[in-house]
C-alpha cells in the first residue's frame, strides 16, 4: 500500500518507528517530514500528507504530533480526507470499518511505540465494511 507519513517535532520519534514498521511490512512509504526534533508547525506536514491522500497519490496517511489533535484538525480541513485520532486498537478497527478513515493521527506524547504499532497494523490491515449504513454516512461526510 502507498502510505504517506508526517510528523512535527512532538511526533518525530514515533513517526520514525512507524515508518520503519511499515517498510518492514512491505508498504511503499513516503516521508513528508519532519526529520528532526527541531520545532516545526504540524500544519505544514498535515497538509502535505492530506493533499496527497485527497489526490490519490497515497491510499492512506499517518500523522503524528504531540497529541494527534492538531494533525487531525488540520488534515480534516482537506476535502475528501477523513482523519481519525486514535489511541486504542478498538477504535483503529472501528474507524476503518465504519468511517473508512483514510488518515490516522496519533500523539507521540500520548502512546508508546508498542501500542502505536499495534494501532497502525490494525488500521492499515482493516478494510472498510461497505455496509449500506456506513456507506451512507461516509457519503454524507464527503458531500458536506
Ligand atoms: C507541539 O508542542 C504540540 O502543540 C503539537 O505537537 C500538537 O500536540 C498539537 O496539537
Amino acid at each position: 500500500m502507498k502510505i504517506a507519513v508526517g510528523a512535527d517535532h512532538g511526533g518525530f520519534a514515533l513517526k520514525e518507528e512507524i515508518k520503519a514498521f511499515l517498510i518492514n511490512e512491505g508498504h511503499d512509504v513516503t516521508d513528508m517530514g519532519t526529520h528532526s526534533f527541531t520545532s516545526t508547525d504540524y500544519n505544514d506536514h498535515a497538509i502535505k500528507v492530506a493533499e496527497g491522500v485527497r489526490d490519490h497519490t497515497f491510499e492512506r496517511g499517518i500523522l503524528v504530533c504531540g497529541t494527534g489533535v492538531g494533525m487531525s484538525i488540520m488534515a480534516n480541513k482537506v476535502q475528501g480526507v477523513r482523519a481519525a485520532l486514535v489511541h486504542d486498537v478498538f477504535t483503529a478497527k472501528a474507524t476503518r470499518l465504519h468511517n473508512d478513515s483514510n488518515v490516522l493521527t496519533m500523539g507521540g506524547r500520548v502512546v508508546g511505540p508498542g501500542l502505536a504499532l499495534e494501532i497502525v497494523k490494525v488500521w492499515v490491515d482493516t478494510a472498510f465494511s461497505h455496509e449500506e449504513r456506513h456507506e451512507r454516512r461516509v457519503q454524507k461526510i464527503d458531500q458536506y
